[in-house]
């Protein structure tokens, strides 16, 4: 370096030590996050600690001005990010720059078994969410489906704990390179909708880490999610918004979470259990809570003046306020005060391309009687039906609500497709698509659309049905449950006349939930489908004609009938919940409820949730759980374990190859099952462990590989509070679904306890 240089490299760096010198710590960017947030704190009054942990409009709470800390702004929702809402009503705003790409329900994520269409998703959404400044997505949702009356199941990730925690990692990990945080929710035990405000869960120990806490698990410690929310419900006598045991001494003891609790809005209904058990932000429905607002607005919520009072009085220690603060600054730090952040990116091609694929991986063949693909060219007159051809699915619902910019409907993409060939009958009707909403259509209005679509059924050549649930009160709709297993609208009725004029049906279903079907055996072929937003329309078609190979797998069990789920099964104390004071009754929605009574709710069915059930009880499935056919025929070949014996230190890899002897490139998902059958505890018949999905052409074979180590083997012994293994015979399980078991094993396992 010649000398001139080096003395203006001199200068540089004296400026720059010194401008950095008067730089607070808090405010160097290349500071450690720890020692900025450190800093930060001892500046702030006891006040502007406060105001950090409350609301101060629906959807943001307050930074800290004088420190130019900013505040911090959150958003619905896991599928894509939700309208602009006015300052402090639940009205939307009216902008005109804040529609987006609307992704497909996690419960689609889900049927894709695949793990890089989690990453796919969980980067779009990020940069969709990081382009409209968000520092907070609050999803994803993780609860397990437990009764298929749950309306919120189409946001969650089905029964099993495994594959929803794998689906979850990716999501929350590429969701945080752009600068947002995941806010992994509903924790934990928000199984239902109805009476979520107030029901009081009891589950085993057993249950609780074994079924309903691995995916939350998952996603925060190998996810690393920033960001948690409460749920609503109770569990053991206490909100889960400030439950000692769950945020406590599981979330931050066990896990060592030191990202930041959200309550659910209006989940916090106590201040001192608010201030002491690991609550960081109180948001509200309405400012007391679920029900009602007040002149004073945010100040009155548990966290804001009732707080800052009790901390003055002293009967709240300052540690609480402090804890607080500092987990809120990190969040802060790790987001909004990320300068390295992308800017982030709305309703691209890339994003629509990343919508399609997840939704056509996601599409689940549950029957084919070889209808499908459906060839356009052996076809005339090909009659679509149904009120979801047409229905824009992303109103309604809920928190969940989108705006999507563009929406390709079932209907517009089947006439795309198959062109003027495609008639349409509505078949039935159930009223505007908006939250909460219930419409009793006259049964006269009913028959007329009925009989049209039978009427034109008979001259048609093949009948695409386009039904199922949709997003209003008592469908899959937050804060209601369903109230029946079958279809609603008539449409087993309308589903049964069109088949007995046309016997070449096809349904095409879409519906977060499992549904009783009692025309399956008339019908050609059934699609089950989830919400899959702006570009859902085309997958459907695309797995219709053939242009898509399905490859979805259920992530839940269809019971042929509501008694045959396990929940359903040790009547209304295991669900809904047994109210002391009313009637169990499903036509009241939280909202007109008195939030103080508390049903009780206990898990009878402890650890044998879904398929866990349905096997080890046997009772067959109509449907099992991982159950989706193809286009294409799969082989499993001779698998092969690496050894006989494995101890506690060791592992047994497993091959199975896995040939397409069909004609069509095709993706199989490849499942592992393990078993533990002689035990001192009660154990499900199996377990899935593994799975993988491959890719595979016409006449290829592909070595799938999966490892068992002694993690996979064990159940949390609740005695001694741990994960145990005992020693014995272990089977190992690998099938096309939990109830299609290609070929099963077994070894032992040498060690233990
Ligand atoms: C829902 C949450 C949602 C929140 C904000 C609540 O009613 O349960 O999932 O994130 O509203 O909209």
């Amino acid at each position: 370096m010649n000398n001139r240089i080096s003395r203006f490299v001199l200068l540089l760096s004296v400026l720059t030590t010194s401008l950095s010198a008067q730089v607070p710590l808090y405010q160097n960017p290349d500071a450690p996050i720890e020692e900025r947030v450190e800093d930060a704190l001892n500046r702030m009054t006891l006040e502007e600690k406060v105001a950090l942990c409350h609301a101060q409009s629906k959807f943001s709470s307050a930074g800290v001005p004088r420190l130019g800390i900013p505040e911090v702004w959150m958003s619905d929702g896991p599928h894509g990010v939700r309208h602009e809402f006015e300052w402090n009503t639940w009205n939307y705003a009216g902008w005109t720059n804040d529609s987006i790409t609307a992704f497909p329900a996690l419960t689609a994520l889900a049927a894709t078994w695949n793990p890089d269409m989690a990453a796919l998703y969980g980067k779009s959404i990020g940069e969709e969410a990081r382009y409209r400044e968000k520092d907070v997505l609050l999803g994803p949702g993780v609860n397990i489906y437990r009764t298929p009356l749950n309306g919120r199941n189409f946001e969650y990730m089905g029964e099993d704990p495994y594959l929803a925690g794998v689906m979850a990692v990716p999501y929350v990990k590429e969701l945080q390179k752009n600068g947002v945080a995941a806010c992994v929710k509903h924790f934990a035990l928000n199984n239902q909708e109805q009476w979520r405000g107030t029901v009081d869960v009891e589950v085993s120990d057993r249950a609780l880490y074994e079924i309903y806490l691995p995916a939350f698990k998952k996603a925060i410690v190998e996810g690393g999610a920033w960001g948690v929310m409460g749920a609503y419900n109770k569990y053991r006598g206490q909100h889960c918004c400030h439950n000692a045991r769950l945020l406590n001494d599981i979330l931050r003891g066990e896990w060592g979470f030191d990202g930041c609790v959200i309550t659910d809005w209006g989940g916090a209904h106590d201040t001192k259990e608010a201030a002491l058990n690991g609550l960081d932000i109180e948001m509200g429905s309405y400012t007391n809570g679920l029900t009602s607002d007040n002149s004073l607005g945010y100040n009155r919520y548990y966290l804001a003046d009732p707080y800052l009072e009790m901390l003055k009085k002293g009967e709240l220690p300052m540690s609480s306020v402090d804890a607080k603060a500092r987990n809120i600054l990190r969040l802060i730090f790790r987001t909004s005060l990320d300068r390295d952040k992308p800017y982030g990116s709305l309703c691209t091609k890339e994003h629509y391309d990343a919508a399609k694929a997840i939704g056509d991986e996601s599409i689940v063949l549950l029957y084919n009687n070889g209808i499908l693909p459906l060839q356009g060219d052996k076809y005339g007159k090909i009659l679509v039906v149904g009120d979801n051809a047409t229905r824009r699915l992303t109103d309604g619902g809920g928190s969940s609500e989108l705006k999507p910019k563009d929406m390709i409907s079932p209907l517009d993409a089947l006439r795309t497709l198959y062109g003027d060939k495609v008639e349409y009958a509505q078949g039935y009707a159930c009223g505007r698509p908006f939250f909460g909403h219930e419409e009793v259509i006259p049964q006269q209005v009913m028959d007329s659309l009925c009989a049209e679509a039978v009427a034109k059924a008979r001259q048609a050549d093949v009948i695409i049905y386009v039904g199922g649930l949709n997003k209003n009160a008592f469908q899959d709709c937050e804060s209601t449950d369903r109230k029946s297993y079958n279809l609603p609208f008539g449409q087993d009725e309308l589903i049964e006349a069109l088949v007995a004029v046309n016997p070449n049906l096809v349904i095409a279903n879409i519906s977060g939930n499992a549904y009783a079907m009692p025309w399956l055996k008339k019908v050609s072929a059934v699609l089950h489908i989830s919400y899959l937003g702006t570009m859902g329309g085309a997958s459907i078609a695309d797995v219709i004609s053939g242009k898509v190979n399905p490859s979805g797998k259920l992530p839940y069990s269809f019971p042929v009938k509501l008694s045959d789920c396990a929940a359903h099964t040790y009547g209304e104390g295991a669900y809904p919940g047994i109210d002391a004071g009313r009637e169990a009754d499903n036509s009241l929605t939280d909202y007109q409820r008195n939030v103080g009574v508390s049903p009780r709710e206990e898990y009878k069915e402890d650890i044998l949730v879904g398929y866990r059930w349905h096997d080890t009880k046997k009772i067959p499935a109509l449907f099992s759980f991982g159950h989706g056919l193809s286009y294409t025929s799969f082989e499993y070949g001779k698998s092969l374990l690496s050894a006989k014996e494995m101890d506690e230190k060791g592992s047994i890899k497993v091959t199975v190859p896995i040939t397409n002897t069909g004609t069509k490139s095709g993706k199989e998902v490849v499942q592992l099952y393990l078993g533990d059958p002689k035990c001192s505890v009660l154990r499900p018949l199996k377990e899935l462990k593994h799975f993988a999905k491959v890719a595979v052409a016409p006449g290829e074979t592909v070595q799938v590989e999966f490892v068992i180590t002694p993690d996979d083997l064990k159940f949390y012994d609740e005695a001694s509070r741990q994960w145990v293994a005992e020693p014995g015979v272990f089977n190992v399980y690998i099938g096309a679904s939990s109830a299609d078991i290609r070929c099963k094993h077994s070894f032992k396992y040498l060690s233990g306890l």
